[in-house]
Protein backbone atom coordinates (compact mmCIF):
# COMPACT_ATOMS: atom_id res chain seq x y z
CA UNK A 1 0.00 0.00 0.00
CA UNK A 2 2.75 2.17 0.68
CA UNK A 3 4.37 1.98 -2.90
CA UNK A 4 1.10 2.48 -4.27
CA UNK A 5 0.40 5.79 -2.15
CA UNK A 6 3.44 6.92 -3.31
CA UNK A 7 2.50 6.62 -6.90
CA UNK A 8 -0.51 9.00 -5.71
CA UNK A 9 -0.45 12.38 -7.90
CA UNK A 10 -1.01 14.87 -6.01
CA UNK A 11 -2.41 18.80 -6.93
CA UNK A 12 0.35 20.08 -4.47
CA UNK A 13 3.95 21.20 -5.39
CA UNK A 14 6.11 24.09 -6.77
CA UNK A 15 4.25 26.72 -8.91
CA UNK A 16 4.40 25.83 -12.31
CA UNK A 17 5.61 28.34 -15.20
CA UNK A 18 2.83 29.67 -17.32
CA UNK A 19 2.37 26.91 -20.04
CA UNK A 20 0.34 28.78 -22.80
CA UNK A 21 3.76 29.71 -24.56
CA UNK A 22 4.51 26.35 -25.00
CA UNK A 23 1.28 25.63 -25.88
CA UNK A 24 1.41 28.45 -28.94
CA UNK A 25 4.60 27.12 -30.18
CA UNK A 26 3.30 23.89 -30.35
CA UNK A 27 0.12 25.10 -33.60
CA UNK A 28 -0.10 27.46 -35.75
CA UNK A 29 -2.98 28.85 -34.48
CA UNK A 30 -5.20 27.36 -37.19
CA UNK A 31 -9.02 27.05 -36.07
CA UNK A 32 -8.53 23.53 -37.79
CA UNK A 33 -5.78 22.92 -34.87
CA UNK A 34 -9.05 23.70 -32.27
CA UNK A 35 -9.12 19.96 -30.75
CA UNK A 36 -5.74 19.07 -30.21
CA UNK A 37 -5.26 22.67 -28.83
CA UNK A 38 -8.09 21.97 -26.60
CA UNK A 39 -6.40 18.41 -25.92
CA UNK A 40 -3.14 20.19 -25.22
CA UNK A 41 -4.58 23.18 -23.26
CA UNK A 42 -6.27 20.18 -20.87
CA UNK A 43 -3.61 18.34 -20.68
CA UNK A 44 -1.38 21.31 -19.14
CA UNK A 45 -3.82 22.64 -16.82
CA UNK A 46 -6.45 18.98 -15.80
CA UNK A 47 -9.19 20.91 -17.14
CA UNK A 48 -10.68 23.82 -19.77
CA UNK A 49 -10.99 27.04 -17.80
CA UNK A 50 -13.27 29.52 -18.57
CA UNK A 51 -10.36 31.45 -18.89
CA UNK A 52 -8.82 29.18 -21.25
CA UNK A 53 -11.68 28.41 -23.57
CA UNK A 54 -11.44 32.65 -23.93
CA UNK A 55 -7.15 32.22 -24.83
CA UNK A 56 -7.99 29.75 -27.24
CA UNK A 57 -10.99 31.69 -28.65
CA UNK A 58 -8.89 35.10 -29.07
CA UNK A 59 -6.19 33.05 -30.64
CA UNK A 60 -7.46 30.58 -33.25
CA UNK A 61 -10.04 33.82 -34.01
CA UNK A 62 -13.22 31.92 -33.17
CA UNK A 63 -16.23 32.70 -30.78
CA UNK A 64 -15.92 31.80 -27.30
CA UNK A 65 -19.27 29.40 -28.32
CA UNK A 66 -18.03 27.88 -30.99
CA UNK A 67 -14.86 27.03 -28.92
CA UNK A 68 -17.12 25.83 -26.19
CA UNK A 69 -19.69 23.78 -28.20
CA UNK A 70 -17.00 21.75 -29.91
CA UNK A 71 -15.52 21.01 -26.48
CA UNK A 72 -18.73 20.30 -25.08
CA UNK A 73 -19.02 17.64 -28.26
CA UNK A 74 -16.30 15.54 -26.88
CA UNK A 75 -16.62 13.27 -23.62
CA UNK A 76 -12.75 13.84 -22.91
CA UNK A 77 -12.83 17.61 -21.97
CA UNK A 78 -13.68 18.68 -18.60
CA UNK A 79 -14.88 22.11 -17.32
CA UNK A 80 -13.80 21.68 -13.88
CA UNK A 81 -10.62 21.18 -12.11
CA UNK A 82 -9.84 17.51 -11.62
CA UNK A 83 -9.73 15.49 -8.12
CA UNK A 84 -6.45 15.43 -6.22
CA UNK A 85 -6.66 11.47 -6.79
CA UNK A 86 -8.76 9.28 -9.50
CA UNK A 87 -10.82 6.36 -8.62
CA UNK A 88 -11.96 4.00 -11.45
CA UNK A 89 -13.98 1.44 -11.19
CA UNK A 90 -13.75 -0.96 -14.48
CA UNK A 91 -17.81 -1.96 -15.25
CA UNK A 92 -16.50 -4.23 -18.13
CA UNK A 93 -17.57 -7.48 -18.45
CA UNK A 94 -15.61 -9.46 -16.27
CA UNK A 95 -15.74 -6.89 -13.35
CA UNK A 96 -19.98 -6.22 -13.84
CA UNK A 97 -20.40 -9.87 -13.57
CA UNK A 98 -17.78 -10.19 -10.26
CA UNK A 99 -19.59 -7.01 -8.93
CA UNK A 100 -17.80 -3.59 -10.39
CA UNK A 101 -21.32 -2.54 -9.70
CA UNK A 102 -21.15 -3.02 -5.92
CA UNK A 103 -17.85 -1.51 -6.10
CA UNK A 104 -19.05 1.87 -8.00
CA UNK A 105 -21.77 1.89 -4.95
CA UNK A 106 -20.36 1.12 -2.25
CA UNK A 107 -17.93 4.69 -3.56
CA UNK A 108 -20.48 6.44 -4.23
CA UNK A 109 -22.24 6.50 -0.40
CA UNK A 110 -18.99 6.44 0.51
CA UNK A 111 -17.91 9.75 -1.35
CA UNK A 112 -21.76 10.84 -1.38
CA UNK A 113 -20.83 11.65 -5.63
CA UNK A 114 -21.83 9.94 -8.37
CA UNK A 115 -19.76 8.48 -11.14
CA UNK A 116 -18.55 11.10 -13.24
CA UNK A 117 -18.08 13.60 -10.36
CA UNK A 118 -15.69 15.00 -8.83
CA UNK A 119 -16.33 15.07 -4.24
CA UNK A 120 -16.73 18.55 -2.78
CA UNK A 121 -13.18 18.44 -1.52
CA UNK A 122 -11.03 17.94 -4.56
CA UNK A 123 -9.64 15.12 -2.99
CA UNK A 124 -11.26 12.31 -5.42
CA UNK A 125 -12.69 12.12 -8.95
CA UNK A 126 -14.78 8.98 -9.08
CA UNK A 127 -15.45 7.50 -12.62
CA UNK A 128 -16.44 4.31 -14.23
CA UNK A 129 -14.80 3.02 -17.10
CA UNK A 130 -15.46 -0.24 -19.59
CA UNK A 131 -11.82 -2.52 -19.26
CA UNK A 132 -9.07 -1.57 -17.67
CA UNK A 133 -7.15 -4.86 -19.38
CA UNK A 134 -6.72 -6.73 -16.80
CA UNK A 135 -10.03 -8.73 -16.42
CA UNK A 136 -8.19 -11.80 -14.78
CA UNK A 137 -8.17 -9.73 -11.73
CA UNK A 138 -11.80 -8.52 -11.93
CA UNK A 139 -12.90 -6.91 -9.91
CA UNK A 140 -10.77 -3.90 -10.38
CA UNK A 141 -10.57 -0.68 -8.86
CA UNK A 142 -7.54 1.62 -9.75
CA UNK A 143 -6.17 5.00 -7.39
CA UNK A 144 -4.15 7.02 -9.47
CA UNK A 145 -1.82 4.58 -10.98
CA UNK A 146 -2.39 1.65 -9.02
CA UNK A 147 -4.01 -1.35 -9.60
CA UNK A 148 -6.11 -3.36 -7.09
CA UNK A 149 -7.48 -6.39 -8.52
CA UNK A 150 -9.60 -8.84 -6.98
CA UNK A 151 -11.55 -6.18 -5.02
CA UNK A 152 -14.21 -7.04 -2.14
CA UNK A 153 -16.52 -4.30 -0.73
CA UNK A 154 -14.86 -5.30 2.72
CA UNK A 155 -10.96 -4.68 0.90
CA UNK A 156 -12.39 -1.76 -1.21
CA UNK A 157 -13.68 0.35 2.20
CA UNK A 158 -10.17 -0.97 4.14
CA UNK A 159 -8.47 1.18 1.09
CA UNK A 160 -10.19 4.30 1.67
CA UNK A 161 -9.30 4.48 5.21
CA UNK A 162 -5.81 3.77 3.84
CA UNK A 163 -6.18 6.88 1.81
CA UNK A 164 -8.01 8.92 4.50
CA UNK A 165 -5.71 8.38 6.91
CA UNK A 166 -2.53 8.31 4.69
S1 LIG B 1 -13.51 -5.94 -17.63
FE1 LIG B 1 -12.55 -5.00 -15.96
S2 LIG B 1 -10.48 -5.09 -16.47
FE2 LIG B 1 -11.46 -5.91 -18.21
Amino acid sequence: MAAARSRLRSAAGPAAPDPWPTIMREFEGRPADLVPVLQRTQEAFGYLSPDSVRRVARWLKLSESDVFGVATFYAQFRFSPPGRHRLRVCLGTACHVKGGVQMLETLERRLAVEAGQTTPDGEYDLERVVCLGCCALAPVVTVDDAIYGQMSVLRLQGLLDEHAHA
